[in-house]
């Protein structure tokens, strides 16, 4: 009793007595975990919280938005915001990273997927055009692939959620973790937040004694990695930077050294915060944009982007604000600590209007609301750029590195992935003498896949025992 008391008082002092209401008549295990739910939050930050992003929307970021400057290993990429560097150089110093050990894969998976429509975490979604391999495994065989190719094991640090956390274990220990070693992956889910009622800030309950909660973002990432103890497994090992990536991205290149090598290049970064772009491919895609604002740099969500600077081009016919971002960040260990414990919120939090299914103590009714009643809050990891003496932004190939997966059908969906996957692998063939068939519109006219133990690029791909030609409508993977 004097556990239900003293949580009583903590949540009468911020306004939130209801969660308690009724709890009398639920049953033990059901006040236990309510009570270690209430205990796992900061009631004392919350007041404050609600003031400034539920009960008020928060002030849209102020300050005039200019592009960020990135950089290129193209030399046809160059233009007014993007200059040259040298990939030889950057690549050198990225492998004797790599070599050394000094590098972890890290994939934030805790998210929930809703678009997408997958029963399951994301990670378990059959993503490659032939074989039909899950996401997790395609990140396992580049892994492999490249422990292979620089003599060193790389460490895997996987975020999930609460949701997803048992499902994404067990997973991995059906699939015998893809081939790896089960100890040089470790899985840790991420923070939670509680939903808030938009109209009174009050935290709403899902149904008798449990709180609405949902993932805290993926900015709850450096809060995680240090609570988890990965930071400091990570330092205990010697890994100096942190290669970040979506779990939704079947192309992403988990650990390249170009990227890596700018990373630590102290010329071009300060080695904190390092990002990936492509340039957008117009002014409706709907991806972050890199921009500095009132000088400070980070990403503007294409939601936040007006009509005419998402439009808005520059003398060249370029679109000015184009360096569309990827979700691909190199994080050294150090800053990634530094910002997971620096003050109380290092980070803002970012406000989303949902509709929430809530449980009503007083009257025991449970509401399904029509429109969206509640604020769930989250944090995103690359605000943390801002905070980065010198952060460095590649401009890479979209074609060789983005096919995301978000969306059930259409755009950014499991077909567009697969067709760009099929017309990268299709253009690496060709370059091994393959002929390829290709449709009018140039799309790759086959399901075409190539494993990363086969080869990660085109260049290691051997002409030895691949076929003359592929015909139309057909499949092949090696
Ligand atoms: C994100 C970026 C956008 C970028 C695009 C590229 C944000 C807010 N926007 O958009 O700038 O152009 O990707 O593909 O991130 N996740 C967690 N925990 C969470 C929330 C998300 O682990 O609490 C993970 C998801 O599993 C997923 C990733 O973060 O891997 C992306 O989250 P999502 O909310 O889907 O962002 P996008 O809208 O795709």
């Amino acid at each position: 009793m004097d556990r239900l008391d003293s949580l009583r008082t903590r949540l009468h002092c911020v306004g939130q007595a209801h969660l308690l209401e009724g709890v009398e008549a639920l049953p033990p295990g059901d006040v236990e975990s309510l009570c270690r739910r209430i205990e796992s939050i900061k009631w004392e930050t919350l007041p404050e919280l609600i003031d400034q992003y539920v009960k008020n929307r928060p002030a849209g970021a102020t300050g005039e938005i200019v592009p960020a400057s990135c950089v290129t290993v193209d030399p046809e990429c160059v233009c007014d915001a993007v200059s040259l560097v040298d990939a030889e150089g950057l690549r050198e110093q990225g492998e004797t990273l790599l070599k050394e050990g000094r590098v972890a894969a890290f994939t934030v998976a805790g998210g929930q997927g809703t678009r997408l429509g997958w029963q399951g975490p994301k990670g378990t979604f059959p993503a490659s055009p032939v074989t039909g391999k899950p996401l997790f495994r395609l990140f396992a065989e580049q892994i492999l692939a490249a422990q292979q190719r620089w003599g060193h094991t790389i460490r895997w640090y996987i975020m999930t959620s609460e949701a997803n956390d048992t499902q994404t274990r067990s997973f991995f220990l059906d699939n015998r973790c893809f081939g790896l070693d089960r100890r040089q992956i470790m899985m840790f889910p991420q923070g939670m937040m509680p939903a808030f009622d938009s109209a009174s800030g009050r935290v709403l309950l899902e149904g008798p004694g449990r709180l609405a909660m949902s993932p805290d973002g993926h900015g709850g990432s450096y809060r995680a990695l240090l609570r988890s103890g990965a930071l400091d497994q990570m330092e205990g090992r010697g890994v100096e930077a942190i290669s970040y990536f979506q779990v939704d991205n079947p192309l992403v290149p988990v650990l390249d050294p170009v990227f890596l090598g700018l990373h630590i290049d102290p010329d071009l970064s300060s080695g904190e915060f390092t990002s990936k772009m492509v340039p957008k491919c117009g002014p409706d895609e709907k991806v972050g944009v890199f921009a500095l604002r009132g000088g400070v740099p980070g990403v503007v969500e294409y939601s936040d982007l007006s009509r005419e600077q998402a439009g808005a081009v520059d003398a060249s016919g370029r679109l000015c604000f184009a360096a569309g971002n990827v979700a691909m960040h190199i994080i050294s260990t150090d800053f990634a600590r530094r910002v997971a414990i620096e003050g109380e919120d290092p980070l803002p939090w970012h406000r989303a209007d949902k509709k929430v299914t809530w449980h009503d103590p007083a009257s025991g009714e449970t509401h399904v609301p029509a429109e969206p009643n509640a604020v769930k809050l989250e944090r995103f990891v690359f605000d943390a750029m801002g905070i980065a003496a010198k952060p460095a932004i590649l401009e890479v190939c979209r074609e060789t590195e983005f096919a995301p997966i978000k969306n059930a059908s259409g755009v950014d969906s499991a077909g567009s992935s697969i067709q760009l996957q099929s017309d990268l692998y299709g253009g690496w063939l060709e370059q091994a003498g393959v002929s390829v068939p290709r449709r009018d519109d140039g799309h790759v006219d086959a399901a075409i896949e190539i494993s990363p133990l086969t080869a990660m690029s085109a260049e290691m791909l051997s002409a030895r025992g691949l076929p003359a030609g592929i015909s139309p409508g057909s499949v092949f993977a090696c």
